[in-house]
C-alpha cells in the first residue's frame, strides 16, 4: 500500500470563474484569480492499493454518498491515466469546516486529493501541472494548489490551463469575513450552473471585459490599492450574478440578509472602513477588507439579523503534503 496525505485551502474568487469552453478539460471561458483561505482546510489522505476492487471514500468520518464517490473515482481515473496505474485508492477527507455551512469545498477538496494522490504514487509533479490536474477535478481547485494570490490562465488546452501564484501569501494584509447566512445545500450546485451561463445574454459581455478586470484586480492587489480593488471585486461579482439571474432557468442565489449585508457594506464603505464583498454560488457573502478593520466588520456582521455565524480566514498558503 502506498499512502500520502496532504492539506489544502479553499479560495475566494475576486475575478470569478463562471461557464466552460471545454466541459470534460474543465477548460474555463475566463482566466480568473483568488485567495487562498488560511483558517479553513480540507486534509486528505490516497492509499492506493492493488487489493482493492474499487475506490471508497469517506468524508468527515462517514461513508460519502454515490454522487461524490463517483465525482472521485472520475478524478481518480484521470490520475490513473497519467500515472499509467490501474490500482484503486481508499480516500479519507476531513474538512475543518462543516459541510453545511455553505463554504464551497470542491476547490480544497480536489486539491488535496489530487496532491496526495500523485505523491502516494511517489511520482512527483511540478506545481504547474498539479494545477492542471486539480482543475480536472473542480476548476477552483487548479487555484487552491499554489499559495497566496492566484491567477488561473484560461488556456486552451490540458496543459497550457493552469495556475500560479502572483502575489505571495503575506504581500498584502487583507482578510475574507465570511457571513453566513443559509446553512443548507445549494440547489444548483456550481456544475450544473457553468453549464447554464452560456444561455444568459450577458455572458458574452462578461467574458469580454473579464481581461480588463483580471488587469485591474492584479495590479490594485501589487499596489495594495483598496479602492480599486473594491470597485472591481463588486462589478465582477455583480457581473457573475446578473449572468446567473438571466440564465434559462434562472439562478438566484441571494436571501434577504445577502442584499442587506450588501447595502450594509456600501455604507461601512463610504464611512471610511475598507471592506467590498464577493458573492460565489450562495448566498454567504464574502466580505474582503483591510485586517484593521476585520473585526469591527466581524462585529457588525454579527448584529444583522439572519447572520447565523462569521468566520474570519487570511490569506492562506498552498497545498501542501504532510505525511507519506
Ligand atoms: C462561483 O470550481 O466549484 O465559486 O469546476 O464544476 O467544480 P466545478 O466548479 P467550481 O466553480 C466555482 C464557481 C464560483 C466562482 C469561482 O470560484 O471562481
Amino acid at each position: 500500500m502506498k499512502q500520502a496525505t496532504a492539506r489544502a485551502h479553499p479560495n475566494i474568487a475576486f475575478i470569478k470563474y463562471w461557464g466552460n469552453a471545454d466541459e470534460i478539460l474543465r477548460l474555463p471561458v475566463n482566466s480568473s484569480l483568488s485567495m487562498n483561505l488560511d483558517s479553513l482546510h480540507t486534509t486528505t489522505t490516497v492509499a492506493w492499493d492493488e487489493t482493492l476492487r474499487r475506490d471508497s471514500l469517506m468524508i468527515n468520518g462517514e461513508v460519502a454518498n454515490q454522487v461524490a464517490l463517483e465525482r472521485v473515482a472520475k478524478h481518480l481515473d484521470v490520475i490513473r491515466e497519467r500515472l499509467n496505474m490501474s490500482e484503486f485508492a481508499k480516500v479519507e477527507s476531513n474538512n475543518n469546516f462543516p459541510m453545511g455551512a455553505g463554504i464551497a469545498s470542491s476547490a480544497s477538496a480536489f486539491a488535496a486529493l489530487t496532491v496526495a494522490a500523485f505523491r502516494a504514487a511517489d511520482v512527483a509533479l511540478s506545481e504547474r501541472e498539479l494545477t492542471t490536474f486539480a482543475r480536472r477535478g473542480s476548476g477552483s481547485a487548479s487555484r487552491s494548489v499554489p499559495s497566496g494570490y492566484v491567477q488561473w490562465f484560461a488556456g486552451e488546452d490540458h496543459e497550457s490551463s493552469y495556475a500560479a501564484t502572483f502575489a505571495e501569501v503575506n504581500h498584502w494584509d487583507i482578510v475574507d469575513v465570511i457571513a453566513i447566512v443559509d446553512s443548507g445545500h445549494k440547489k444548483t450546485g456550481s456544475q450544473d450552473g457553468h453549464k447554464s451561463a452560456e444561455t444568459s445574454d450577458l455572458q458574452l459581455a462578461r467574458v469580454a471585459g473579464a481581461a480588463d478586470r483580471i488587469q485591474s484586480c492584479k495590479q490594485a492587489i501589487l499596489d495594495e490599492n483598496f479602492a480599486q480593488f473594491a470597485e472591481v471585486v463588486e462589478y465582477d461579482s455583480n457581473l457573475m450574478h446578473a449572468v446567473m439571474m438571466t440564465s434559462k432557468p434562472a439562478l438566484f442565489y441571494w436571501k434577504p440578509t445577502t442584499l442587506t449585508i450588501m447595502e450594509r457594506i456600501r455604507e461601512w464603505r463610504q464611512a471610511g472602513i475598507q471592506v467590498c464583498y464577493t458573492l460565489d454560488a450562495g448566498p454567504n457573502v464574502h466580505c474582503i477588507c483591510v485586517r484593521e478593520h476585520a473585526e469591527v466588520v466581524r462585529e457588525q456582521l454579527m448584529s444583522i439579523s439572519g447572520v447565523l455565524d462569521v468566520v474570519v480566514a487570511a490569506p492562506g498558503g498552498g497545498t501542501t503534503v504532510i505525511t507519506k
